[in-house]
Order: structure tokens, then sequence, then C-alpha cells
């Protein structure tokens, strides 16, 4: 219908939200905010994505900055300027899926504080885990930008994915945002995919993507040449690495062109003077590796924050050696689940399972986390691919999975959730509620203010050379608690030795008859049986932690528990006996 247009190129500048998200882990304070929104709002972009994804559980959980505070005063501050947010669909800024009043509640809330354009997307773009966030962004007026989890995989091709705009436009999106979250689009991909929607509909396109590969300024050249409306770009000291390209390159590279942002570098000089003293500000967050062009992710497809997980997980179990099968494990696992899209929370559910993998020596699922399980049983979605029944049935056994739309089955909670929050006296304001709902709990401590900002740790002074720095602590995250666990060294490497705030195991190692041992490193979670109890086989004995997911352990044998070792709280190694099955 309209091949490339001699339209002005638009931008929708991510400063405040996906670029410090991607390089500072979403520390940036609502304080740091207000100069910066100030001088963007000089500049006159399509917009700027400055709340939602891991903002809200970033302001709880570490700046004790109120989300909704930060959406009015940026509100205030942007005059011309659209707000825009970034929506999980059906799981809003958490991560599990909240029933339909309350993703009603929290769109409401979120367009009445100050949100003009919503993105909305699912991570295995399940278009009916976004139609009750897309249909309440038409009810409250405000613009609805759907958007596509872009991936390759041999199910998904660009006509996959023109399909999937075309239902998103039948839905009433105002514009369609590819949302290549890994950077792993190439430049031909891009051209044929905008040119493929622009086909079909007659819709404001945007491209997102992640200079992580690389390949992102290349892929938003071929992106210009084929007519995309809007490009997403982050002001350069917050650009690049695993952030976004640069806005000022961006906007110089078409300037006097019939692509003309319309943008005057002037305006956008008094920004990048802002952003320069916040990043010196929060140096000492900037990992280099997120600086760097990752070409890891080019051969294995995989997200460069997925990367940095797998090395993190496998260091924590000492198996960082086997970095090279788990690479290998991955995309086995991906093909497994049906090739669902890496990004939050799939790229955590199937990274862990492949590290499982392979700890567990070619046994392939012989350990499943309690996350893969929920997402066979369909409980995140439909995967983009069928999954085989041998693979099914070895995850889930019998048990089948739902067909339902995920959030069918669960019940309205809004109203019993607000008088139960109004009777712990947590709710000052209407929003305070949403807060409790999808943060139960660290939202009571938080609302209470008695939750303390993290301060920003000092600049690391240089290691001297040929001396390894070991970190002397570290915090593990329990439901929202967190442990303080100190590092102590050993001969022959390190063990975590719980601090006053966890419990210290009790765990023997080496053999004790009947004994059931820890086949990895973690956090005993929860104890599923008592003493003196009487266990089948196969029925779960202890939910384990471990990176970050929840791992039952089975009885091995009938029996009877004569002896429990260990409480919950506390961390085990490899090896410990947790308990005795007579
Ligand atoms: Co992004």
């Amino acid at each position: 219908m309209c091949a490339a247009k001699s339209d002005s190129l638009n931008i929708t500048d991510t400063t405040l939200r996906d670029a410090h998200q991607s390089l500072i882990a979403t520390r940036l304070r609502t304080e740091d905010m207000l100069s910066l929104a100030r001088a963007i709002d000089e500049v006159g972009f399509f917009s700027v994505e400055a709340w939602g994804g891991a903002t809200f559980d970033s302001c709880i959980r570490f700046l004790n900055d109120d989300p909704w505070e930060r959406l009015r005063v940026l509100k205030a501050e942007l005059e011309r300027t659209p707000i825009q947010m970034l929506l999980r669909g059906q799981n809003l800024v958490g991560y599990r899926h909240y029933p339909d009043d309350v993703v009603e509640k929290f769109v409401e809330a979120s367009a009445r504080n100050g949100v003009d354009i919503f993105r909305v997307f699912d991570a295995l773009n399940d278009i009916r885990n976004m139609k009750k966030a897309m249909a309440e962004v038409k009810n409250v007026g405000a613009h609805l930008q759907g958007a596509i989890s872009y991936t390759t995989s041999p199910v998904h091709s660009v006509a996959t994915f023109v399909d999937m705009a075309e239902e998103l436009y039948s839905l009433g999106c105002d514009s369609i945002c590819i949302k290549d979250m890994a950077g792993l689009i190439m430049p031909h991909d891009a051209r044929d995919l905008i040119t493929g929607i622009k086909k079909k509909a007659d819709v404001k396109v945007c491209l997102h993507s992640h200079c992580t590969s690389g390949v992102a300024p290349l892929s938003y050249q071929a992106a210009i040449d084929a007519g995309v409306d809007i490009l997403d770009t982050a002001m350069s000291p917050f650009a690049l690495g695993t952030s976004q390209p640069p806005t000022e390159s961006v906007v110089a590279s078409v300037a006097g062109t019939a692509r003309d942002t319309g943008i005057d570098l002037l305006p956008l000089r008094k920004v990048r003077n802002v952003c320069l003293d916040l990043r010196e500000k929060y140096d000492s967050l900037c990992d280099a590796i997120t600086g760097r062009v990752d070409s890891d992710v080019l051969i294995y497809q995989l997200p460069g924050g997925m990367i940095s997980n797998l090395v993190s997980q496998l260091k924590e179990q000492d198996a960082l050696d086997r970095l090279d099968e788990v690479f290998h494990e991955v995309p086995r696992v991906r093909e497994d689940l049906g090739y669902p899209p890496l990004v939050t929370p799939t790229s955590q559910i199937v990274g862990t399972q492949a590290v499982f993998n392979v700890l567990m020596n070619g046994e392939r699922y012989r350990n499943v986390t309690n996350e893969v399980k929920d997402y066979v049983l369909g409980l995140y979605g439909r995967p983009p691919a069928p999954i085989s029944p041998e693979i099914r049935k070895m995850i889930i056994g019998n048990e089948l999975p739902i067909t339902v739309r995920p959030a069918d089955q669960l019940a309205p909670i809004y109203e019993q959730m607000k008088k139960e929050a109004t009777e712990q006296g947590l709710v000052n304001r209407e929003e305070d509620v949403l807060t409790y709902i999808l943060y139960p709990s660290i939202a009571p401590s938080f609302l209470r203010g008695e939750r303390q900002p993290e301060a920003i740790p000092e600049k690391a002074a240089a290691a001297p050379a040929g001396v390894a720095e070991i970190p002397r602590s570290m915090e593990v995250e329990v439901d929202g608690e967190i442990f303080s666990v100190r590092i102590v060294t050993v001969e022959g490497g390190s063990v975590t030795a719980p601090s006053a705030a966890a419990s210290s195991a009790r765990a023997p190692r080496g053999d004790v008859a009947g004994g059931v041992k820890s086949n990895m490193q973690g956090m005993v979670l929860k104890l599923m049986v008592e003493r003196g109890g009487a266990v089948r086989k196969g029925d779960t004995l202890i939910v384990l932690e471990a990176m970050k997911m929840e791992n039952p352990i089975p009885s091995p044998r009938d029996g009877t528990v004569s002896e429990i070792f260990v409480d919950a709280g506390d961390v085990v190694q490899n090896g410990d006996v947790l308990m005795v099955i007579e």
C-alpha cells in the first residue's frame, strides 16, 4: 500500500527506561530524572519511554522510590512529550499472570497518572495474553502500540511476524513495534519485515533493538530505507553496548534528507550534558562487559543478558568449565519447549534448565524446575510450536496442559486484596493497592516507609596486577527477602558461608545410609515433609532455590523420614545430605 514514504523519522528516546535498565540495572533514581526530563522536553521526540519494564520492581525493591509518584513528577516535567511505558501484557510489570480485574485497574491507573502510549507485548507472542491489556488501553483512550517479540527459529519467519502484526492491527493497535530485545535482527530481515507489515496494514511501524551484537545501527539504517516510522534510541552516554543506538547519531544521520527528524542537535546537546553527569554519578554500576560487542550473541542467538546469567549460574555451581556444553544445550531445550523467544521470563526458564541438563551429565530433565513444569502445563501461554509428547511426559508426566488462556483460570482479586491492604494500613492512595498486588512480599515494608534506598557503590579501586578480585559477600534473594551471604575462601576454591541473616546449614557431607543428597548448590526454600512422615517414591521432599528457580527434590524411594538435616533458609552444597529416608 505505502512504499517508503518521504515522511520524517520519529524518535522514541529510551534513556529513562530501557537504557538504564540495560546498562546500570535499572538504578536511575527519580530525583535524577527530573532535570533530564526537563531537557528532553525541549527536543521534540515522538515519545519518551520512561516507565514500565523493570522500573516498577527496581523502584520499590532497591530505590525506595514510589513508581506512581515518579510517573506523576515526570508528567509534570514532560509537558510536550508523550510518556510511553512497556507493559508485559497479562504480566503487567510483574513476572506472573494477573487476573483481568487487576489488568484493568493497572492500565486505568497508569493512564490517569500520566502514561500516554502503552507498548504491550507477550514473551511467547501469545496474543491471548495481550488482549485484555490492549482492550483496556483503547478504553482509556491512550495510544496502543502492539509489540512483536522478535526472535529467530525454524518456526518464526518474516511471514509469521507479518501475520502477527496484521492481527495486532485488526485489534486496534495505533502502531506496531518490532521488539528485538536481544539485538538479533539482521538488516535484510528488518527491511523485509517493515516492508511486509506496511504492505498489509496502514500503520506506523517502530523498530526497537539493542547494540549487543553490534548489528543494530546497520539494521536501523535498513529500517530507515524501508520506511520505518519510529526508531528507539538512547542518549549517547547511555547508548550502545547492551543498550540502544545513540539518539544524536541517528538524528544526525538523516538530517537534511527526506527522513529528517526535525530535531535540532543543540537541544540534544543539553540533554547529553545532563546525561554525562548522571553517567559519572552511576559509573560504579556500569559493567565494562555490557559496553562491548558480544559476538557470542551472533553465534548462539542468545541475548547478551542471558549469557552473563549463564556464566554466573555456572560459577555458582562451580562448573564454569562447562559453559560450551551449556551453549549447545540451550538451543536444544528451546527446541524441546517449542522455540519460545528468549526474553523475561522465558530466557531464565530455558537457560536454567539447560544448566541443569548439563550438570546432570546427560540425564536431561532428571531435574526439572517448577517454572519449566508450569511452562509445559501452558501456564505461561501457548508455545510457538507444539511440545512433543515424549518431552511433555518427561516434564509433567501424565498431567495435561491447559488449552485456555492462562488468566481464564484466575478469579478476580482486586477488591479482596484492597481490603487486605487497607486492614494492614498500607493504602494511602488507590495506586498503593496495585503496588501491593504486584509485589506482595516487599510492598508492605515499602508502603510503611521502612525500606532504605540502596547506596550507589563506591567505584572499586583497580585490583593490583595478578591478584584476582574475590567478592567478600553477596546477596541472595528468596521471595523478596534479601539474605546476605559471606564468602569465605578455603583451600581449593570458595564456599559460601551464610551470615547471621540466614541460618547455617547442618547438612553432613559424604555417605549416610538412606541419605538423600543435594545435587546442586542452592538454598532450601521449603520443607515439604516432617520427621516421621511417610513418603512415596517421587514425592517432593524439599524445594531448593538454585539459580533463581525452584527445584523440587523428589524422594528416591518409598519410606519414612527419619532425619532432616536442613531448615528453610539454609544454603546447601552439591553433595550435602539433606535428610534420611528409611
Ligand atoms: Co529493550
